[in-house]
């Protein structure tokens, strides 16, 4: 039985989507146990027989061992870095303790760096590795919904600065990503709601099909199936505009109010629910803009119920009572991705469609504001 572990198992109800770029093209593979293939997936690349797993200490524990039996019966010799677990860990000081751990143990050019884990530790690690030695390869093998169908596909990778967030960073694609949907049997429930916010939002921008699935019941709800429809939007969207100049803004959808949103809560609010109350707020707007039907809205709220999801400011235990329209509207001109003197907002007209404006009158702003902030 000694080199059956090697082989990579065919399993009938893995998905393979293909991610191109302006320099290649690098495979998902998505499915349930892939964790314990990790390592015959990289045996038949040209790296050396040492690798790097990046995880945080919440993951650790779950997941690492899995991860470095599966490496060392491929014949590598596995090295696992375990950073702090947070958002607050996102920066340059824990980018600083991986380079030291991989430098003390000898990474070379073609050591690849794996990222066991959520966003965060997906965004450190593929920022070390695309600068460490001017680049080693990377591997995403992503543990929350959110880097399943978000974060672990378009090369975007960095850390946060005292100054905001992600102002650091760098494009890195990754050599492949495998993402183990069991992984998410361990997930917080709000975790998973975060992660079905952008899932949502994926259906409003390409997907309505996207929609009903989220709506199926708990129970028979095909995970592999469900991420590989969310992150197909993403790769559309990202192999139209691999550097983010243009297209890509559509991913934006929600994010626009949500930020903001974020910003008057002083981070003290999780990102998935502001995006589902950016949602919401967005397709009230297209309603008054008279780009959608008033069953938009009602569409948007069905699936953010589904998915346990805040419908309100008050549902989200705020420390704070809602801000006033006004407020939110003054944070959203801080927001580094606004551009020119205008506020972009991503306007969904129906399931599947949505239109890029900029010309939206503060006054529909802030009325589609109130919708939420209650
Ligand atoms: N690079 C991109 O394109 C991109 C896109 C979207 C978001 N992001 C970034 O992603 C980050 C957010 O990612 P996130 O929501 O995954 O947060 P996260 O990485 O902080 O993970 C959330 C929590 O879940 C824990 N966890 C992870 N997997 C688990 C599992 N399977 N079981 C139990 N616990 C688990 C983590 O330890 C953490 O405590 C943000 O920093 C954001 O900026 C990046
Ligand atoms: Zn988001």
């Amino acid at each position: 039985m000694g080199g059956e572990m090697t082989r990579v198992v065919q399993d009938a109800d893995m998905k393979t989507l293909w991610v191109r770029h302006p320099s290649g093209q690098y495979p998902i593979y998505i499915g349930r146990g892939l964790r314990h293939e990790v390592g015959a997936r990289l045996a038949g690349k040209p790296y050396t027989r040492s690798a790097f797993i990046v995880t945080d200490e919440h993951v650790a524990p779950l997941y690492s061992e899995d991860l470095v039996h599966s490496l060392s019966t491929a014949r590598f010799t596995a090295h696992l870095v375990v950073v702090p677990a947070g958002e607050e860990h996102k920066n340059l000081n824990t980018v600083q303790d991986l380079y030291n751990a991989f430098l003390d143990r000898g990474i070379d050019r073609s050591t690849p760096v794996l990222a066991l884990g959520g966003g965060v530790v997906g965004d450190i690690t593929g920022y070390a590795a695309a600068t460490v030695l001017r680049g080693v390869p990377f591997i995403q093998v992503p543990t929350t919904l959110l880097a399943m169908v978000d974060a672990s596909v378009g090369g975007k990778t960095g850390v946060d600065m005292p100054q905001g967030k992600n102002l650091v960073g760098a494009f890195k694609f990754p050599d492949m990503v495998i993402v183990d949907t069991e992984t998410l049997q361990t997930l917080p429930r709000e975790e998973v709601a975060c992660g079905m916010a952008e899932v949502i939002k994926h259906g409003l921008i390409a997907d309505p099909g996207l929609l009903e699935m989220v709506s199926a019941p708990e129970e028979v709800r095909d995970w592999p199936s469900l991420v590989a429809r969310a992150v197909q939007v993403k790769i559309d969207i990202v192999e139209q505009d691999p550097f983010e100049q243009g297209r890509r803004a559509v991913l934006n959808l929600g994010h626009t109010f949500a930020h903001a949103l974020e910003r008057v809560a002083n981070y003290k609010l999780r990102h998935g629910f502001a995006v589902g109350l950016g949602l919401i707020a967005a397709a009230r707007l297209a309603v008054l803009l008279g780009d959608a039907r008033e069953e938009l809205v009602d569409t948007v709220i069905d699936a953010l119920r589904t998915a346990h999801l805040p419908l309100c400011w008050s549902a989200l235990d705020a420390p704070e009572s809602p801000p006033i329209p006004s407020h939110v509207w003054e944070a959203m001109w801080t927001d580094k991705k606004r551009r020119g003197k205008a506020l972009r907002f991503i306007v969904p007209c129906e399931p599947g469609r949505v239109i890029v404006r900029s010309d939206v009158p503060k006054s529909l702003v802030l009325q589609a504001l109130e919708v939420i902030l209650c």
